[in-house]
């Protein structure tokens, strides 16, 4: 087979790249590990900053997210008994965040490569890239029995966290820094009407807690769990008593429980990997960087490095200016290291850590009070929660 650049993995990333470059004329093939209700049944968090929400309607993918999206002008940080309000809307001039579920997103996306007869080939096995610093690199993949070749000018790694892209990068040349948090979140889906409008991230001494939502009636929350914990030691019951503990009064006992229809525990990782750009391999999203979810800065990191990406192949194949991917890497790690900043800092201020000494503890306070006693502070959060520009 033959295309301009094959891109290695479905997810988001991947998909909303191969929509916006075919967009523009240039040809690519999407190969996939898993079958696409695979990929659809994966729960991932649901905040998209505003420069996501556009990209997604320049990719022509945005009407349902528009129609059925929720718009939010700020949220809660619960300390305690205490709730503070953040005002998105007022501190980050104007600006607001969309609340999409990811799931949702990715459906749209797949529904739109079907619509332009896009090639996204699923189930490919054995992944392997091949020649990835000549003019001429192809990427292999087992189909059943057959192997089959793609010969490409470019290849995108959209393949995750754990996917082959990154690790075809040679050691010499790959630096990878990564922080392990001591805990992960245990998260439940459920089909009841959300206990705010607003999310709320609640610090608590027993733990860190999320309330979010999809819609209406359609709850998303979390809570802080040690990372020995499996899902199978917490039964619905266990999870919601759990959750109430950590919240204030008055938004437990307005908390509407019920069945969950997914429950699931994330480990909190902070990772990034350098040079994003291997020859004429370039890395996008989860391939290169993961943040702890805390931020919501996740799906939103993994869309600036694909704008980067996408306006410079444009650049590449409409005007033979390479200037772009000859700085991808570095414009991608600029922004990359800001969200690994702030996802460090808001996990750092609203979990217990186990080994937190009653000094952390208090510090912790004192960063929160002033947070709430400063506009520069409640700015600072507001700018990095709505998204930093591109
Ligand atoms: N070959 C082909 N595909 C692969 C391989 C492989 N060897 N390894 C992984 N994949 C696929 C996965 O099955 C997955 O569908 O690559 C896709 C990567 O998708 P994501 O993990 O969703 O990563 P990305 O598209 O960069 O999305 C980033 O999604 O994971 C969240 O927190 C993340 O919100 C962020 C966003
Ligand atoms: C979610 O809705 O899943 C979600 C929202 C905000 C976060 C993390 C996850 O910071």
């Amino acid at each position: 087979m033959k295309t301009q650049v094959c891109i290695v993995g479905g997810g988001p990333s991947g998909l909303m790249l191969a929509q916006l470059l075919h967009l523009k004329g240039i040809d690519t093939i999407v190969l996939e590990r898993q079958s696409r209700e695979y990929v659809l049944g994966r729960i991932r968090a649901g905040v998209l900053e505003h420069g996501f929400a556009a990209l997604m309607r320049e990719a022509q993918c945005g009407e349902r997210m528009d129609r059925e999206g929720q718009i939010h002008d700020g949220f809660f940080v619960a300390d305690g008994a205490t709730m503070h309000r953040v005002d998105l809307h007022k501190y980050s001039g104007g600006s607001s965040v969309m609340v999409y579920g990811q799931t949702e997103l990715t459906r749209d996306l797949y529904e739109a490569r079907d619509r332009m007869k896009g090639q996204v080939i699923h189930n490919a096995e054995d992944v392997t890239l091949h020649d990835l610093t000549s003019n001429h690199p192809s990427v292999t993949f087992r189909a059943g029995d057959e192997i089959i070749r793609v010969e490409c000018d470019y290849v995108i790694g959209a393949d995750g966290f754990h996917g082959v892209s990154r690790k075809s990068i040679p050691k010499t040349v790959l630096r990878e820094y990564e922080k392990l948090y001591p805990f992960g979140w245990l998260g439940v889906l459920s089909r009841t009407p959300p206990v705010s409008p607003e999310l709320i991230y609640a610090r608590h001494e027993r733990g860190f807690a999320l309330c979010s939502l999809r819609s209406n009636v359609l709850s998303r929350y979390y809570i802080q769990v040690p990372l020995t914990d499996a899902v199978e030691d917490w039964n619905d019951d266990a999870f919601w008593t759990e959750l109430k503990r950590r919240l204030p009064d008055e938004v437990a006992a307005r908390m509407v429980t019920g069945p969950s229809i997914e429950k699931s525990i994330a480990p909190l990782r902070s990772f990034v990997a350098e040079p994003m750009r291997y020859g004429n391999l370039f890395l996008a999203g989860d391939s290169a960087h993961i943040v702890p979810p805390t931020g919501a800065r996740g799906l939103n990191t993994a869309a600036s490095d694909i704008q980067y990406l996408y306006h410079a192949m444009v650049a590449h194949y409409q005007r033979g200016d390479d200037s772009g991917l000859e700085g991808y890497s570095a414009k991608a790690l600029a922004r990359v290291w800001k969200a690994q900043r702030f996802s460090w800092w808001l996990t750092t201020l609203l979990h217990r850590f186990p080994d937190q000494s009653d000094y952390d503890r208090r510090l912790q306070d004192s960063e929160l009070a002033y947070l709430f006693s400063s506009e520069a502070a409640q700015r600072s959060l507001a700018e990095n929660y709505v998204g930093l520009p591109y």
